[in-house]
C-alpha cells in the first residue's frame, strides 16, 4: 500500500501551484492580454518543460484557477507566455494585476501536439479566433527549428479586423519565403481589410496538400472543425492526420474530477489535442 508520505508527495506535485511573477502584460484587441510569466524558484523554471498545446491552471490567490494554454513554445523556455480573454472571476482578477504581482501556477497538463510525429512532415496548421494561442506554440516551435520540417501553412481566421491576435507579430510573418501565412476575416464592414475576407476555408482555394505527407493541427471553436475537417477529407488526409484541440470546462485538470469528459475520454488528461481519428466516433465531441 502506498504510505501517507507517498501520497502527499504526490498531490503536492499536482495540486499545489507554484509561484510565478508577472514579468511582462502586452495588450492584445479588446479583452485580451498576453502575461509573462516567471516562475519566482529558479528550480522550477528549469523543471518546466511543457509540449505545444499544452495548458496550465492558473491561480489568481483569493480568487480560484482557470485551465490556460501555453502560448510560448518549449524553444523559449524561462518566460511562460499566455494569452487570456477576461471572461469571468479568475480572468477578470488577473486583469486587476501589474507587472510584478504574483499567481499560481500548475501544470504543464494534457496532451500537447507531437512534435516528434510532426517532424519531417508537411504541416497544415489552422487556428480560428482564440485558438491562435495554443497554435502559436506549435508554429513558433516549428519555426524555432523549420530545417526538420517540409512545407508550412498557417491560417488563421478571424472574426473582424479587429479581432486578429497577435496582429503585428503574424503580418511579420508574410514576409517569410518559408512558410505559407494566410489570414482571413469573417466580415469588414469598414472596407480596410487587405487580405481575404470570408470564413477560414474559403483560404484552402489557393492551396495545394499532399495528402501522404500532411500533418494538420487544429485549434478553434467546434464549428470551424466541421467545415475544416470537411475539406481535408475531401482532399483526402487521412483523419489519423489530424490533430485538434478540445476546450471544455475543467475543475482539477488531472482526471479526478470528471468534470471534462468527452466520450470514454478525459479532455485534461487524454487531451487536450487529440488525434481526430480516436475522437471522431464521438458525436459530441466537435
Ligand atoms: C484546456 C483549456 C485551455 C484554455 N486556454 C485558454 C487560453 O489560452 N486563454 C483563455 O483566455 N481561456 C482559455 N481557456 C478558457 C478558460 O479556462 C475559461 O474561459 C475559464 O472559464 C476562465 O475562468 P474565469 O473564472 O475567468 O471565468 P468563469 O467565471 O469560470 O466563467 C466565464 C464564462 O465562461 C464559461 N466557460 C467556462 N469554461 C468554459 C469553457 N471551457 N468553454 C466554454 N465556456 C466556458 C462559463 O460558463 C462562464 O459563462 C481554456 C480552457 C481550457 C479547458
Ligand atoms: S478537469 Fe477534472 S477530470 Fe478533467
Amino acid at each position: 500500500m502506498e504510505s501517507r508520505e507517498s501520497i502527499n508527495k504526490d498531490i503536492d506535485l499536482i495540486f499545489k501551484p507554484n509561484l510565478a511573477r508577472i514579468e511582462r502584460i502586452l495588450p492584445q484587441m479588446e479583452g485580451h492580454r498576453l502575461f509573462q510569466l516567471r516562475f519566482v524558484d529558479e528550480d522550477a523554471v528549469n523543471a518546466f518543460a511543457h509540449k505545444p498545446g499544452q495548458f496550465i491552471e492558473l491561480t489568481v490567490f483569493g480568487v480560484g484557477e482557470a485551465p490556460i494554454s501555453i502560448s510560448s513554445p518549449p524553444s523559449r523556455p524561462g518566460i511562460i507566455e499566455i494569452c487570456v480573454r477576461k471572461a469571468g472571476s479568475v480572468t477578470g482578477a488577473l486583469f486587476e494585476l501589474q507587472k510584478g504581482d504574483h499567481v499560481g501556477l500548475r501544470g504543464p497538463f494534457g496532451h500537447g501536439f507531437p512534435l516528434e510525429t510532426l517532424k519531417g512532415k508537411d504541416l497544415l496548421l489552422v487556428a480560428g479566433g482564440l485558438g491562435m494561442a495554443p497554435l502559436r506554440s506549435l508554429f513558433q516551435a516549428v519555426l524555432d527549428d523549420r530545417k526538420n520540417y517540409g512545407d508550412i501553412v498557417l491560417m488563421y481566421g478571424a472574426r473582424n479586423p479587429d479581432d486578429v491576435l497577435f496582429k503585428y507579430e503574424l503580418l511579420g510573418l508574410m514576409n517569410r519565403t518559408d512558410l505559407k501565412y494566410l489570414l482571413s476575416v469573417d466580415v469588414d464592414d469598414e472596407g480596410i481589410w487587405r487580405q481575404y475576407v470570408g470564413v477560414v476555408t474559403g483560404l484552402f482555394k489557393g492551396v495545394q496538400l499532399n495528402s501522404e505527407n500532411t500533418f494538420c493541427a487544429l485549434c478553434g471553436p467546434p464549428i470551424m472543425y466541421r467545415f475544416v475537417i470537411e475539406e481535408l477529407l475531401k482532399r483526402d488526409i487521412p483523419k489519423e492526420q489530424v490533430f485538434v484541440s478540445l476546450e471544455r470546462m475543467m475543475k482539477c485538470g488531472v482526471g479526478k474530477c470528471g468534470h471534462c469528459a468527452i466520450g470514454e475520454y478525459y479532455c485534461c488528461t487524454d487531451g487536450p489535442v487529440f488525434r481526430y481519428s480516436d475522437i471522431s466516433h464521438i458525436k459530441e465531441a466537435i
